[in-house]
């Protein structure tokens, strides 16, 4: 296993229930360290940018409408295989496929509401951490 970083996004259905301190410490007590954090609200064209992998999907549009409802908290984790480690955490992207005790079993309110994300894959954390920060705004 490798140190490797990963970018987590908390979703709105999440913050406006004010359930990112719950959500961080799940994280953190699993081991991954939060090196950089910052709360934003995403506009629609960035929301898009970011979701574009997911372009001709029939939820593309509701997804990127949800994810500029409210403010989201974007994340770097990093340790010890953090890409598998925080997927683990999260739970499957459907909540009702979720496993007990994992964020999206505990928290998520639908598959599209689903209270947070997670990079897929190493190469793709690479490509997700460059979105929302630059090298000087990660401090491991
Ligand atoms: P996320 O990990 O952020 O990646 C894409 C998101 O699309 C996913 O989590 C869900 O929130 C959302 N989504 C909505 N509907 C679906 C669906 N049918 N299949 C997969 N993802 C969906």
């Amino acid at each position: 296993m490798a140190i490797e970083r990963t970018l987590s996004i908390i979703k709105p259905d999440a913050t406006r229930r004010n359930l990112t301190g719950a959500i961080n410490q799940r994280f953190e007590s699993a081991g991954l360290r939060i090196v950089a954090q910052k709360r934003l609200r995403l506009t629609r064209e960035r929301a898009e940018a970011f979701y574009e992998v997911h372009k001709e999907r029939p939820f593309y549009g509701d997804l990127c409408a949800f994810m500029t409802s409210g403010p989201v908290v974007v994340q770097v984790f990093e340790g010890e295989d953090a890409v598998a480690k925080n997927r683990e955490i999260m739970g499957a992207t459907n909540p009702a496929e979720a496993a007990d005790g994992t964020i999206r079993k505990d928290f998520a309110e639908s598959i599209e509401a689903n209270s947070v994300h997670g990079s897929d894959s190493a190469e793709n954390a690479k490509t997700e951490i460059a979105f929302f920060f630059s090298d000087g705004e990660i401090v491991g």
